[in-house]
This record gives C-alpha cells, sequence and structure tokens, in this order.
C-alpha cells in the first residue's frame, strides 16, 4: 500500500517506517520536526536499504498538504503527527489543542478531497482515565483525562468516529498505545526527548549514561504489589508491527476499530529499575518522591482482540525493552545530535 505517514520522523513513527518498509509498503513521511529530527529517517533508510521520502510539511498546512495528497495517490494516512508532553500541555492548552485537534481536522478535510478514506491514528490508553476495570479491554468506558493531551486524543478519536458514522466509505483504526518504551535492536533509532524526560525509560537511560544522577520514583504507597505505579510496557517494534497488521483492517473495511497495543502484563517502577539493572549490569540509583499530579497506580491491558482480530500479539518483553533501550542510548548519548 502507499501510506503517507504523519509525524513519521518521530520516535514511534520512526519504527512504524521500518516496519512497513520491510513489509513492503511505500511510505512517504510528513513532519514539521518540532519533536524530531530529519536525521532518525535517515536511519531508517539505513537499516531498510530503502529511501524515505521525506518533506517538511506541518499538519496544518492546508496547502501544501493538498498539493502533496493530490500528487501522490495515498491508499491510507497513519497519523503520528501531534504534541505530546502531559505537563507541557497543562501550560500551553490552546498550542495542544490547536496542533492536535485543528492539525487533524485540516488532515482528514485534505485526505478526503485527495479520495483518501482510511486513517489509522496513535491514540492513548490515557483515553480509560482512572480505569473501571484492570485488565482493560476495548469495551472499558472511556474515563476522565486528568490534562490537555489526553482530551485532545479522546476528543480526536470520538471526531473521528462520527466522521466515519457520517461517511461509511471511511475506514477507522483508533490504536490505543500502553506504555512504548525500547528502542530498534540496531541501535540506529530510538527516543530522543528534548530537555529533562518525562517518561520513565528515558530518565533511566540518561541516569544509567551518567546524565542524571538518579532517578526520583514518583509515590510508593500505591495499592500495587510495591507500592510504586504500574504500566504495561510495550516494546515499540512490537507496537510498529501493530500498525502494519492494522492495515490489514482497512484492507477488510472495517468501519471503525479500535485495538489495544499492549503486552497484558503490568510492571511497576520498581520492576522496570531492576529488569534494567539485570540485563545491562548497570546501577540505577533512585530515590522515592511525593506521587506525580495525574499519575494513576495501575494501568494494563487486555490485548485479546488485537490478537483475534488481526492476528497480531507482542513478541519482547520487559528484558527486551531495556536491553533495546540501553543499547540506543549508549550508542547515542545525544540522541541524534
Ligand atoms: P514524537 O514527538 O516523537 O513524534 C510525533 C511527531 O509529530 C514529531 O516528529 C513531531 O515533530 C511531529 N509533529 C507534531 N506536530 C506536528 C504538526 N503540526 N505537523 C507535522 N508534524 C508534527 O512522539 P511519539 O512518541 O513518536 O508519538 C507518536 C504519536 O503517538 C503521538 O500522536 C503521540 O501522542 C502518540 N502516543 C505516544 C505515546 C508515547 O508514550 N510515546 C503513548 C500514546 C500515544
Ligand atoms: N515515573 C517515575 N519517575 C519518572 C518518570 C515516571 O517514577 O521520572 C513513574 C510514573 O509515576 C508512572 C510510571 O513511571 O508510575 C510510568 O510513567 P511514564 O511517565 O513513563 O508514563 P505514563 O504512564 O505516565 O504515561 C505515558 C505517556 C502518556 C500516555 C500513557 C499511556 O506519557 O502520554 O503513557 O499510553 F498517555
Amino acid at each position: 500500500m502507499k501510506i503517507l505517514a504523519t509525524g513519521g520522523a518521530g520516535y514511534i513513527g520512526s519504527h512504524t517506517v521500518v516496519e512497513l518498509q520491510q513489509a513492503g509498503h511505500d511510505v512517504v513521511v510528513i513532519d514539521n520536526l518540532s519533536n524530531s529530527n530529519e536525521k532518525s529517517l535517515k536511519r531508517v533508510a539505513e537499516i531498510t536499504e530503502k529511501e524515505v521520502p521525506f518533506y517538511k510539511i506541518d499538519i496544518r498546512d492546508k496547502d501544501k498538504l493538498l498539493q502533496l495528497c493530490s500528487e501522490h495517490h495515498f491508499d491510507c494516512c497513519i497519523h503520528f503527527a501531534g504534541l505530546k508532553a502531559v505537563g507541557e500541555s497543562v501550560a500551553k492548552p490552546v498550542e495542544y489543542y490547536e496542533n492536535n485537534i485543528s492539525g487533524t481536522l485540516i488532515l482528514v478535510d485534505v485526505l478526503r478531497q485527495c479520495g483518501c478514506k482510511n486513517i489509522i491514528f496513535s491514540s492513548s490508553a490515557t483515553v480509560y482515565g482512572d480505569p473501571v476495570e484492570i485488565p482493560i479491554t476495548e469495551k472499558c468506558p472511556k474515563g476522565q483525562c486528568t490534562n490537555p493531551y489526553g482530551w485532545t486524543k479522546s476528543m480526536i478519536e470520538q471526531m473521528l468516529i462520527d466522521m466515519q458514522k457520517a461517511d461509511p466509505e471511511w475506514n477507522v483504526v483508533l490504536l490505543r498505545y500502553f506504555n512504548p518504551i525500547g528502542a530498534h535492536k540496531s541501535g540506529k533509532i530510538g527516543e530522543n526527548p528534548n530537555g529533562i524526560p518525562n517518561n520513565l525509560m528515558p530518565y533511566i537511560t540518561q541516569v544509567a549514561v551518567g546524565k542524571r544522577p538518579e532517578l526520583n520514583v514518583f509515590g510508593n504507597d500505591y495499592d500495587t504489589p510495591d507500592g510504586t505505579g504500574v504500566r504495561d510496557y510495550i516494546h515499540v517494534v512490537d507496537l510498529a508491527q501493530g500498525h502494519v497488521k492494522a492495515l490489514k483492517a482497512v484492507q477488510n473495511k472495517c468501519g471503525v476499530a479500535i485495538y489495544n497495543l499492549a503486552t497484558g502484563h503490568g510492571y511497576s517502577v520498581l520492576d522496570v529499575v531492576q529488569a534494567f539493572e539485570k540485563v545491562n549490569g548497570v546501577k540505577i540509583p533512585y530515590s522515592i518522591k511525593p506521587r506525580r499530579a495525574g499519575d494513576i497506580a495501575k494501568c494494563y491491558a487486555d490485548a485479546t482482540k488485537a490478537k483475534m482480530e488481526i492476528d497480531w500479539e507482542a513478541q519482547y518483553d520487559l528484558e527486551d525493552m531495556c536491553r533495546d533501550a540501553w543499547n540506543w542510548q549508549k550508542n547515542n548519548p545525544n540522541g541524534y545530535e
């Protein structure tokens, strides 16, 4: 298939482009590079031995998008582009709604004008809020998000569902990612956060490489086995392969399909620290700090729907995730710089 990957230079996008190219698809990437570096796509090309056509385009730039989409006849759009920093979204809600929501509205308008009515959207487990059931199935109702970023995901999901209802020619796949970590096993591409990492794994790898003195563990008084927060960490390569499988749903004219992309296993912060230390032989000093605002105790999925319907299942375990995250960080201590 011919695929438009918005935000394809970013962390999840770049890993997905590898898997798409290796599965024989033609991929064109657009990205405004607000949170990424074009070098990621050069590294993708080194891995796949196939160039990645790239256009520096903002999804809010309707004219450029229209020109691109009328030149290329895309079969499907995989829509990764968006701002994703939870804390920043609380400080800059207007910018987040504008970028993520207005951007998506412009994108889908252009896609339909150009006859591409297939979209796979990067959603998030955050749409479940504090989940009413654990493990979380796709039937679990959406909940109250604790920040504007989360609301953008929830609202975009609803927009896409409404759009498909009004025009059943659309096929919409909503992929609810749990906690993607790790990197491609080549060590050529990986997560490259700006400034102080918000998320657990990039913080751990920066402690391991000596950039930060110790990890702050946000709370050890949750109702979990060791008191620290439990999440469903998923290897980014497994997640990327989930997109290749999701194309099947599009080809089968799914209408709207929603899948959790997760492993189904919950690990605590201290489980991750211990696995990282064990597999990499590096000590991660840490200290316990107060809970972080907006965090929930436990979040892990039931991922059987994706297995049954699109034949996707995570292959990699927590040790693989820790090993590959460290391989990327130690080979690229300053990311793509
Ligand atoms: P990322 O920041 O690495 O990638 C997003 C890309 O979108 C970046 O390259 C950025 O430059 C680009 N972008 C942002 N706004 C744009 C715009 N207006 N026009 C064009 N390009 C734009 O983030 P990621 O971790 O790869 O996440 C990809 C998607 O998955 C995002 O939508 C994110 O919200 C979602 N998601 C991520 C996680 C996670 O933990 N990483 C979890 C759930 C969902
Ligand atoms: N944590 C720490 N110290 C840190 C960072 C995180 O103890 O320095 C803890 C958190 O308190 C939490 C766990 O590690 O218990 C995971 O935190 P992350 O920030 O890595 O991930 P979250 O589950 O908070 O959120 C991530 C993304 C969201 C996305 C969500 C579900 O940031 O955008 O996963 O996909 F919505």
